[in-house]
């Protein structure tokens, strides 16, 4: 049985947990507002919010249907644009209307949903970050700028905002149907699924996983992750930093402990997909994924992070991520065992650390190469070094050469000249539509040397990297 409140109604079906939301919302309950673009996630047009209750209040994220399974809704609040409407224009459907913002119409759902997510969770509205909260959703006829000033009109409508009583605010504002207000005491009444110790299949956010098997999970018997509350959170332990496996790219985005010693992580997870992908991936299930361009992996990678591996029995095998691929898709894992969290070392404050991605759009887009480097120096001399790369070989891969040859040198650009002969030994890049074998070569290399770069103006020129 799958229990959950869609928009003002509770459901209780017997549905498959496999199937998407998408499918349910539209064919079960001819709620047709969503639409159905690219079944990828990557278009939005499908987006719904999903709120869980947390601490006696909801948290709202927005997500794309087609790519959820139903079991993900359990216990939640779904919306549609059909929960959002009244009898007249909310302020977030009233700002694209007024802004020029739509012409088929399309995409226009998907942008009111992402808008009306913005309007629940801002705590400090800005155009940056309402420009940011679509960034999961594409507009093929209308143009973006139109879009974005009325986004930007919302923005400014939501600075009143009452932050002790957000939800009670924005009712009272005409922002969303007063039914909001009684949906905690609602989803307290659910009962949460008790989650199954084994199962043929593991689904986190299901991002991976539904865009290549849809179909297939139809049916499935699935062991869901995602909304396990021991597999979520992000905390110090000693001189760890333990994240457990269901934490999301928006959980390691917004975490405090992340962003005091991480100082660009905004910056860097910008760069993967979109607000609402990132608020379903998880970071086990990219590593698990095991796409040599997981930019997640490549993160942790150069952290030099162990993953905790637990089995049916609930024994645990603690191992290195370096030491997890084996090759292209074949993982250090045994059947039955899952990721229940990772850990690393903090960097010391004299450590620094940076990502870099290249794709072949700025956002919403895989890479075609990514690194992301770990490095102390001292008086200009490397005395320790992390580096990894992706998209150069059928796996992730840390670049244990390099760093062991860079280990001790002086930090100049004809050492890093040296240090890219030993990247183009390590790595094997094929030609694929991301790019050719030797562009990727090339790319790694500018990466590499973008690292030295934004890390050490002092010792490096980049007018003498070219
Ligand atoms: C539109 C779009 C854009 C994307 N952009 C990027 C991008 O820019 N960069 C990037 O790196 N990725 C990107 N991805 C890929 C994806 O979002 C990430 O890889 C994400 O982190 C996967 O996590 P998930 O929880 O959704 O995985 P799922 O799809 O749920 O699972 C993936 C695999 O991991 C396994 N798994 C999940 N959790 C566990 C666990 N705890 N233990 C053992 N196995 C587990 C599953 O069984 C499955 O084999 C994108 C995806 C989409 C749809
Ligand atoms: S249909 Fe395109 S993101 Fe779901
Ligand atoms: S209005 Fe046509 S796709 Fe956006």
């Amino acid at each position: 049985m799958i229990e959950f409140i869609l928009n003002n109604k509770k459901v209780r079906v017997q549905h498959p947990a496999g199937m998407t939301l998408l499918d349910f919302i539209r064919y079960e309950q001819n709620l047709t507002g969503t639409k159905i673009g690219c079944r990828e996630g990557d278009c939005g047009a499908c987006t719904v919010l999903l709120g869980r209750l947390v601490d006696g209040k909801v948290k709202y994220d927005s997500m794309t249907s087609c790519i959820t399974p139903l079991g993900n809704a359990r216990a939640k609040h779904v919306v549609t644009v059909e929960g959002l409407n009244m009898d007249e224009l909310t302020p977030a459907q009233r700002a694209i209307a007024d802004y020029g913002g739509t012409q088929c119409g399309f995409c226009t759902v998907g942008f009111v949903v992402s808008l009306s997510g913005y309007c629940l969770t801002a705590e400090n509205p800005t155009v940056e970050s309402v420009i940011s909260a679509i960034d999961g959703n594409i507009c093929r006829c209308t143009g973006y700028k139109s879009i974005e000033r009325g986004a930007a009109a919302l923005a400014d409508q939501l600075k009143p905002k009452d932050l002790e009583h957000p939800v009670k605010w924005l009712v009272d504002n005409n922002f969303i149907p007063g039914y909001f207000m009684d949906i905690p005491n609602r989803l307290a009444e659910i009962e949460k699924p008790k989650p199954k110790a084994t199962a043929p299949v593991f689904v986190g956010g299901g991002t991976d996983l539904y865009v290549q098997r849809h179909d297939e999970l139809h049916d499935e018997d699935i062991g869901f992750l995602f909304d396990r509350d021991e597999l979520k959170g992000i905390y110090p332990d000693g001189n760890n930093i333990v994240i457990r496996s269901a934490a999301t790219a928006t959980d390691m985005m917004q975490s405090e402990v992340m962003n005091t010693i991480f100082p660009n992580l905004y910056k860097h997870m910008k760069l993967v997909s979109s607000t609402p992908i990132r608020n379903m991936g998880t970071i086990a299930g990219n590593f698990v994924n095991a796409s040599p361009i997981g930019d997640l992996t490549a993160y942790f990678l150069a952290l030099d992070a162990s993953i905790i591996l637990t089995d049916e029995q609930k024994n645990e095998r603690k191992i290195k991520l370096k030491d997890f691929y084996l090759g292209y898709k074949v993982l250090n894992k045994q059947p039955g065992e899952s990721i229940s969290h990772i850990m690393f070392e903090i960097p010391s404050k004299t450590m620094h650390f940076n990502f870099e991605k290249v794709c072949k759009r700025t956002y919403l887009d895989i890479a075609s190469v990514n690194s992301a480097m770990l490095v102390e120096a001292e008086n200009g001399v490397i005395s320790s070094i992390n580096i990894s790369a992706g998209g150069v070989g059928p796996t992730p891969k840390f670049l244990q050469k390099t760093c062991d040859f860079l280990k001790g040198k002086e930090i100049t650009e004809s050492i890093l000249y040296e240090a890219n002969d030993i990247i183009q030994g390590e790595i094997s890049p094929i030609s694929d539509v991301r790019g050719s074998e030797s562009y990727k070569r090339l790319l790694l290399r500018q990466l590499v040397f973008a690292h030295f770069a934004e890390l050490f103006p002092e010792s490096i020129n980049p007018g003498e990297l070219v």
